[in-house]
């Protein structure tokens, strides 16, 4: 048994439960093998995350073997697995972390009236049964036990109290209260947050974990956050069932820049978000869409001749975040139509043309112009290529 090192607290710090291993990997184009879970592993590590649930033991072979190597390799970090709330499946996740050094079973069970009468076929009743004996029978294995009511955000709110302090009596420590099908919108979750916050108190720290089929996991969960949640469950990249969980590197990133509205600490080491996020789209099929926030190619890329001048003079005036507080290089002007003369010409230095003529320079701009019309955007060896006929040009004329 191992002491719990994460206690209800006074303190604004919000802990970071990643699911990339998990409820990412379940989804399509994103398994991982085991060895691969490994090496993700060892960059959430250095990432910072609180807790890492590495698998669902009792889904196959393959997530067992992941959850005992994560845990035994990263003695540092807290690992979960996940069980469903019956004997077998807690059994299996004990199992998975009998070496661990910090594990956590994460015991769910359906608690919305449309999941009991169309999937569970139980009553209430049963259900809070089992959920009272899952965690008691987790408890018997490890000291940290997580308890999810699924489909939190469509269960009827006294129930869904209820269910919050049975399982908190018989054991568990964190109650997570998710968002499964994404349905939920800021008010409402914070609202049913702050409900059952108020209710577990210090007892219990609360947690949530948001899917974004409505495109508002990471807005829920910072409500949530404000509302007294105290842990955050995400994914890198926000991959994910569906549409995808709370993207880590977002909601990190709004409460490191907005600490105004979030004052509140996380342990994430945010220049570690850009690698992790650059090795987990090597590891699975899909890299993040150009334009998404924090990680995407375009993140830090400005492309409008207004927006590169301004950059130019003054980074603050298009960029709210440093990017190399995120661990990309440096900020990426794209050349394109909507370029100016001024992001040319700091290009044509850039690539070691720094003693042009304002003439040359000027004959670049033609060119370059006059091609950009059909063009997404150009490469430095094509603006080279710009330069270099320009050079020639002048040549000819002093010859
Ligand atoms: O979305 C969900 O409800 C889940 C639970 C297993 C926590 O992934
Ligand atoms: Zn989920």
């Amino acid at each position: 048994m191992t002491e719990p090192d994460i206690q209800p607290d006074k303190q604004p710090r919000v802990y970071i439960f990643d699911t990339t291993l998990r409820d990412g990997e379940q989804s399509p184009g994103c398994s991982m093998t085991v060895p691969e879970k490994l090496r993700m592993a060892a960059k959430l590590v250095e990432l910072g995350v609180d807790i890492m649930e590495a698998g669902f033991p009792i889904a196959s072979e393959g997530d067992f073997e992941a959850v005992r190597r994560v845990s035994e390799e990263f003695p540092e970090v807290r690992v979960a697995a996940l069980s469903r709330a019956t004997t077998k499946d807690i059994e299996r996740a004990a199992a998975a972390l009998e070496k661990a050094k910090r594990p956590r079973i994460h015991t769910f069970i359906a608690t919305s009236d449309i999941h009991l009468q169309y999937k569970l076929k139980k009553t209430r009743e049963q259900v809070l049964e089992d959920a009272v004996r899952a965690v008691e029978l987790a408890r018997k294995y490890v000291e940290d036990v997580e308890f999810s009511a699924e489909d939190a955000t469509r269960t009827e709110m006294g129930y869904l109290e209820a269910i919050s302090e049975a399982v908190v009596r018989a054991g568990a420590g964190t109650v997570n209260l998710p968002d499964t099908v994404g349905y939920s919108v800021p008010e409402d979750y914070a609202e049913r947050i702050g409900r059952i916050a108020r209710l577990l108190g210090e007892r219990a720290i609360v947690s949530v974990h948001c899917h974004d089929d409505l495109g508002l996991a990471v807005a829920n969960s910072l409500a949530a956050v404000k509302a007294g949640a105290r842990q955050i469950e995400c994914t890198m990249n926000g991959i994910g069932e569906r549409a995808g969980n709370c993207s880590l590197e977002e909601v990190v990133m709004v409460m490191k820049t907005r600490r105004d509205y979030y004052p509140y600490e996380t342990g994430i080491v945010t220049e570690q978000l850009y690698p992790a996020s650059q090795l987990l789209s090597g590891i699975i099929t899909f890299g993040p869409q150009p334009n998404k926030a924090i990680v995407g190619a375009n993140a830090f890329a400005h492309e409008a001749g207004i927006h590169q001048d301004g950059y130019l003079k003054n980074k603050s005036t298009y960029e709210i975040i440093d990017p190399r507080s995120v661990g990309v290089p440096e900020g990426k002007l794209i050349l394109g139509k909507h370029s100016g003369r001024h992001a040319l010409k700091e290009r044509v230095k850039e690539l070691g043309y720094a003693e042009l003529t304002p003439e040359q320079v000027d004959r670049v701009y033609e060119r370059f112009t006059s091609a950009a019309d059909n063009k997404k955007g150009f490469t430095n060896e094509e603006i080279t290529e710009f330069i270099e006929a320009a050079i020639e040009k002048a040549a000819e004329k002093v010859s």
